[in-house]
């Protein structure tokens, strides 16, 4: 059984509480896009303290001992927040070692020069910023386009590694240099080189042929999303997206499998939107009621540390993630951030000159033009934090989400009401239609 984790909003929908939730119950855990733009929070309680671990770019199945992790062929690598990365786990006490930890020889770097690039073309598109997180996603995106990207596989064959670099460095550096920004030391590129060999080497193979093989052999996997559907790259808010395929799609070439082995795809929504970086935003709240979700909930990026835009539901968007990933189920979180609000709103359209659509438009001019168009509901005013039975929800709140299922046309398999692993309800009705007959 095979399990793909979707974004289905703007991103930071609680992937990886979802993804923490999940591991037990899979022998691997696989990223397949995106970089470490990904910011997924795991809480793990342990002797009465609240543990809390942001993985970029492992897999949020790492603090499981005994799961091998995979980054996948289509995500993109830094060597330096790869080493980074598991640094911070061995020191927090995390075994991440050559057997756990997999890495695609697929997958291309992101080398210092992408972070630079990424720096220098958002300062030359001024107002129209992409508000990207700076971490040269979407220049080592377009190398691996433009068929010049240097590879995983690149840093297991040191003899040539020199020579690729100070080309494609050198190439970088005169782009650089156009757009008014500092070109970067190509010697101390080479030398960071090899160290990223020695280093990296162990744990880079062919992972194509490891999930393939090891998917035959019976071994169950999960698939962990980064960004949502709304930043993919074809189906997002385009421009104002990220350079990958974050929605279903991409875990097929991304992880190198193909969609015959994905059993059940999961979309994580919020109870409310959230968006960090520019682009349109239909249901923003520029207002109090926006910086009560923002303080509530906890609003701020677990990468960059930006204060995420807040808003109500969208409706129309969690029905367009449902026809784009064809998601079986729905995992709702932070419900138990609305548990104060008098009144709730939910967009169940899009008003755009005047005429009224259920539809995502493919022009990010004309979404930030559409108006929502509103059902109100009472709130519930009650606490719900840590509540872990569907029925023990007060009756307004069961009305809420039974009324997000039927807009967005898929059940909830999940409702989150706090961080921690225990504080979710489980409809294990919906998972076992889903084929996961899981003992959770
Ligand atoms: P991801 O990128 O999709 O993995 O999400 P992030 O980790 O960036 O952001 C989700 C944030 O919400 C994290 O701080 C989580 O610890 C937190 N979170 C997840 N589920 C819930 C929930 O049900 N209630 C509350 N209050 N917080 C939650
Ligand atoms: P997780 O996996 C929220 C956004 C950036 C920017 C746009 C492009 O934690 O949900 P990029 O650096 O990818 O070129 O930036 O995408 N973005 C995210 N927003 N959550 C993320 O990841 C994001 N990864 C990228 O803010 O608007
Ligand atoms: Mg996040």
């Amino acid at each position: 059984m095979n399990l793909a984790i979707i974004g289905a909003q703007w991103g930071d929908e609680g992937k990886g509480k979802i993804v923490d939730l999940l591991a037990p119950h899979f022998d691997i855990v696989t990223r397949y896009q995106g970089g470490h733009n990904a910011g997924h929070t795991v809480i793990i309680r342990r002797d009465g303290i609240d543990h809390k671990f942001v993985l970029h770019l492992i897999p949020s199945g790492i603090t499981h001992p005994g799961k091998i992790c995979v980054v996948g062929n289509g995500v993109v690598v830094d060597p330096r927040a790869l080493l980074a990365e598991i640094d911070e786990l061995r020191g927090r006490g995390i075994e991440v070692n050559h057997h756990n930890l997999l890495a695609s020889n697929r997958a291309h770097l992101i080398l210092p020069y992408h972070v630079a690039l990424d720096r220098a073309i958002e300062a030359s598109r001024g107002g129209n910023a992409v508000g990207t997180t700076m971490r040269g996603i979407g220049p080592a995106y377009e190398d691996k386009m433009a068929r010049r990207g240097l590879r995983a596989g690149d840093l297991t064959d040191p003899g040539t590694l020199a020579e690729k670099l100070a080309h494609n460095a050198k190439q970088a550096n005169r782009l650089l240099t156009m757009l008014g920004g500092e070109p970067i030391d190509v010697r101390q590129l080479v030398e960071d080189g090899e160290r990223w060999c020695e280093l990296l080497a162990p744990h880079i193979v062919d992972t194509t042929y490891f999930l393939n093989r090891t998917a035959r052999e019976g071994k169950a996997i999960l698939l962990e999303g980064a960004q949502a559907t709304m930043l993919d790259i074809d189906h997002g808010t385009y421009p104002f997206v990220t350079s990958s395929n974050s929605s279903v799609g991409g875990a097929c070439t991304g992880a190198g499998i193909p969609p015959s082995m994905i059993d059940c795809t999961i979309g994580v929504i919020k109870a409310y939107t959230t968006r960090v970086g520019g682009g349109p935003f239909p249901t923003e709240l520029n207002d109090a009621l926006g910086e009560h979700l923002r303080t509530s909930g906890g609003e701020y990026g677990a990468s960059t540390g930006r204060p995420r835009r807040t808003g109500w539901f969208d409706a129309v968007i969690a029905r367009y993630a449902v026809m784009v990933n064809g998601l079986d189920a729905l995992a709702l979180t932070k419900l138990d951030v609305l548990d104060e609000l008098d009144e709730i709103k939910i967009c169940v359209a899009y008003r755009i000159n005047g005429k009224e659509i259920d539809l995502v438009p493919y022009d990010a001019n004309q979404m930030a033009s559409a108006e929502p168009v509103y059902e109100t509901i009472s709130g519930w005013q009650e606490k719900t934090v840590g509540i872990s039975k569907f029925e023990d929800l007060p009756e307004r709140a069961q009305k809420y989400i039974n009324r997000l299922s039927e807009l967005s046309g898929a059940p909830f398999a999940f409702i989150s009401t706090g961080a921690e692993r225990n504080e979710t309800i489980i409809a294990k009705d919906v998972l076992s239609r889903c084929g996961l007959d899981l003992v959770l």
